[in-house]
């Protein structure tokens, strides 16, 4: 991705291996400030992905794969360095592929370093394909609805739902897109309206709640990554997405899940299988530092929810588009 101001753009990955170190941008310093931090040990690396410096599935797993890198590079137990990495978040299937992926690369001896960085690039030449089989379904003048953040951000570079939309930005299509801001960590407000604002691709940012009313004032489509793709083609993305498949399903407009194989997790049967994480209170009681719910209100925070498959259109992976039902391909 082009970050930066102007024609200071300069290309960037959400996560990279440099100089014996795992680098990232730190997600949650964006828009205002563009802050890059550095990892020498695999336990730091774990703790990134827990307080959400990095995110998104594939970019978890980009990232758990440079852990288990300097893990190896660091003559560390990797068995102990995979649980640790492991129990960073519980619903990216992309995480535990990531550290199964180099449990083997490093079993095959093969370089830390070329085993981390070919599992990225792998990512990212998914996405340019997954834009490329979206980007054709978007006609001139689309607009398009999409949820939380599956840009460059959460996938190393490209993104995965963004991926069609920069594609058909790039051919001319004239694609405008419709951010809802994902209470409460903000990824569309704070990341994927940045993303669309650096590649220059028209948007406006709507609250959580509009996503109805937009869409029925006419959207031509929605799309959403997944964090997890049950065998049946159920899948859980960020808490909001089942209500938006429901509405568009109740408006025929069409609804796409955009992510690649590493997503799919072929032993959970169904949707009922996906764990999904909760996080702390005070995501939601509090604005940054200000409580804006009263002192004695609860609250409860998950941040994923599972849309059944009936809901979905189409995904669309690097191996083209497929139907839910079409999902045992993917093996
Ligand atoms: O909690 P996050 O920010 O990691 O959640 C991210 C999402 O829900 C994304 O939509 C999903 O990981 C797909 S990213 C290509």
């Amino acid at each position: 991705m082009k970050v930066g101001l102007g024609d200071k753009k300069k290309d960037m990955r959400a996560v990279w291996f440099s100089n014996g170190e795992v680098r990232m941008i730190d997600q949650r310093r964006l828009p205002n400030d563009i802050h890059i931090v550095s990892f020498r040990d695999h336990s730091d690396v774990a703790l990134a992905i827990r307080n959400m410096t990095i995110r998104g599935a594939p970019s978890i797993g980009a990232a758990a794969a440079y852990g288990m890198c300097l893990a190896a590079l660091n003559g560390r137990n990797l068995k102990d360095a995979a649980d640790l990495i492991r129990a960073a978040r519980p619903t990216a299937n992309d995480l535990f592929y990531a550290v199964d992926h180099m449990l083997n690369a490093l079993r095959n001896k093969v370089p830390p370093q070329k085993a981390a960085d070919d599992y990225a690039q792998t990512i990212v030449d998914s996405c340019k394909r997954i834009g490329e089989h979206g980007a054709a379904l978007m006609n001139e003048g689309c607009t398009v609805m999409t949820h939380c953040n599956a840009g460059a951000l959460a996938t190393v570079d490209v993104g995965t739902a963004l991926a069609p939309i920069r594609k058909a930005h790039d051919d001319g299509k004239n694609v405008f897109v419709f951010v809802s801001e994902t209470r409460p960590r903000l990824q569309g407000m704070q990341l994927t309206a940045w993303e669309l604002l650096q590649e220059g691709i028209p948007h406006s940012v709507i609250v959580d709640g509009a996503s109805g009313h937009f869409m029925k004032m006419g959207i031509d489509m929605v799309i959403v990554g997944a964090d997890r793709i049950a065998a049946n083609g159920d899948f859980a993305n960020k808490i909001g997405t089942y209500e938006k498949a429901v509405i568009a399903k109740e408006l025929k407009i069409p609804f796409y899940v955009a992510a690649p194989v590493s997503t799919f997790d072929f032993a959970a049967e169904d949707g009922n299988k996906i764990e999904i994480e909760y996080r702390s209170e005070e995501e939601v009681t509090m604005v940054g530092s200000m409580r804006v719910a009263p002192v004695g209100s609860g609250a409860k925070n998950p941040a994923f929810d599972v849309t059944p498959s009936r809901y979905v259109t189409g995904f669309i992976t690097e191996r083209g588009i497929l139907r839910p039902l079409e999902i045992g391909r993917m093996r």
